[in-house]
């Protein structure tokens, strides 16, 4: 296990000091190109089109017509409460259009004030036209869980909300919930501890249970089908901690259910994520299995939780994996083929700073450290776009970047994290395109960190760390 470890570490920190090279991120085993405005960019925040991050945690993707619609927990950078189901738009599942927040907080109910509101699905129901979100709802000690509902007309909503899904006259009691529909329509409900319902035909009550507590190690469950294959895919329990995610397959959705083990090399923590969704993503020439991950950044869920979006892969025994993590990548929405892309640029000098000193890890990786609360780092810049790679670790925290204009008015602020249990070297922050202009970043150190006490453990960092590892003006 011990040698596994520092395998994996070497494999880590070797891709990160390739990236390091000549400012260039070099991709080993696939064919670099150009990185587009459409790469999707794993483990950063994302800007919608007011430079705002992209909320939508613990979300669902659908298509429809040419669009795609991420559903998601809008959050705020304090406290759980629920603020509302966020619905942004994409043409090419890169560049994200704030849509609206579909389903705001209830006057009342189980979705009012001071509620928890977690994970919501959206599917068309074939049958009746109507859109249907489904959702875990819950109060703020998450000891009133059940799944509820909502319906819309229009895809963007507004929901309205119909309160608990009932199965037999009953609420389903169940805290983490996704979504499945089949090829003929109909729809399913999968929970934690391995839970799968048939809905109705209008999507509105569970008609019956195809499979109970099949494992009580399973969060945050999605399922998906290839090639007549079912894939059920789940997270362990460790709160909003990162873990070992796993997978099982069944030729029938009543099971038997086998346990395929884990999907990405162990000790990467699922490339530090947790399973939300698998969207197919069909185009003319192939389908590509897009997953979608949450990596979580209690407690500034808003601004700097990121997504981890990877396409999986299948071997000819229909064994699924995410062998390398692959930081920008791009879907082509109508071939369904995916290729990497490679983030191209010059290397800024970083001027010296007060509070920041240079670190060198056992493996030879150096960057710049400070968990000194306030302490800047300054650096104009004349261009469009910048990127910063740090190394993430066990003791990282919460850094801010905000770039301003040659007039001095702040043209974006957003936060990053740098936090993971093992030193990992990757892009941090990437801003969007801005108009060509003269810029000024700061990265200031905000004497903060991932934490969140659980029931059962506390999770999180260890210290306030911001890590800056190098500075790219991107081309
Ligand atoms: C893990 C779940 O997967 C999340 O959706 C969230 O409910 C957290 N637990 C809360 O601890």
């Amino acid at each position: 296990m011990r040698l596994f470890r520092l395998l994996l570490l070497k494999r880590i920190l070797v891709i990160g000091l390739l990236s390091v090279a000549s400012g260039k991120e070099e991709h080993l085993s696939f064919r670099a190109v150009p990185v587009a405005a459409t790469a999707i960019h794993s483990g950063v925040p994302w800007y919608d089109q007011h430079h705002q991050a992209v909320s939508a945690r613990g979300a669902g993707l659908i298509q429809e017509g040419n669009r795609f619609y991420l559903f998601g927990e809008f959050k705020r950078d304090h406290g759980n409460a629920f603020v509302g189901f966020s619905c942004y738009s994409s043409a090419d599942l890169a560049t994200w259009i704030f849509e609206s927040i579909a389903l705001p907080v209830q006057p009342e109910g189980p979705l009012g004030p001071d509620r928890v509101g977690e994970r919501p699905k959206v599917m068309k129901n074939p049958r009746t036209g109507e859109f249907v979100m489904f959702m875990h709802t819950d109060n703020a000690a998450y000891k009133d869980q059940a799944v509820g509902y909502a319906t819309s007309p229009s895809i963007t909503g507004p929901y309205t909300f119909h309160g608990p899904l009932l199965f037999a006259g009953q609420p389903v009691k169940k805290w983490d919930m996704g979504v499945f529909q089949d090829d003929d329509g109909s729809g399913y409900l999968i929970t934690h501890s391995g839970n799968l319902y048939a809905l109705s035909d209008d999507y509105k009550s569970v008609a019956r249970q195809l499979v109970k507590d099949m494992t009580p190690h399973c969060e945050a469950p999605a399922i998906f089908k290839r090639e007549g294959l079912y894939y059920w895919l789940g997270s362990g329990l460790t709160a909003w901690e990162r873990n070992d995610n796993h997978y099982f397959t069944a030729i029938s959705l009543a099971g038997p259910w086998q346990d395929r083990g884990l999907f990405a090399p162990q000790g990467t923590l699922t490339w530090n994520s947790q399973t939300t969704f698998v969207l197919p993503v069909t185009g003319s020439e192939t389908t590509t299995y897009l997953f979608l991950g949450d990596r979580w950044a209690h407690p500034r869920q808003n601004s700097a939780a990121t997504y981890v979006w990877q396409p999986l892969q299948f071997d000819a025994d229909g064994r699924l994996s995410l062998p390398e993590f692959h930081q920008s990548w791009n879907l082509d929405t109508r071939t369904g083929r995916w290729a990497p892309v490679s983030l191209r640029g010059k290397l800024l000098n970083i001027p010296p700073a007060e509070g920041w000193t240079p670190h060198t890890d056992a493996a030879g990786v150096t960057d710049l450290r400070s968990k000194v609360k306030g302490a800047t780092l300054t650096l104009p810049f004349t261009g469009t776009q910048v990127a910063i790679h740090g190394v993430a670790r066990s003791d990282g925290g919460f850094g801010e970047i905000q770039i301003k204009d040659h007039t001095g008015k702040v043209v974006l602020t957003s936060i990053v994290e740098t936090y993971c249990l093992y030193p990992e070297a990757s892009l941090k922050f990437l801003s969007p395109r801005l108009p060509p202009g003269d810029y000024t970043l700061t990265v200031t150190v905000l004497g903060e960190r991932f934490f969140w006490q659980a029931k059962r453990a506390a999770y999180g960092s260890s210290d306030d760390f911001v890590s800056v590892q190098k500075i790219l003006l991107v081309d």
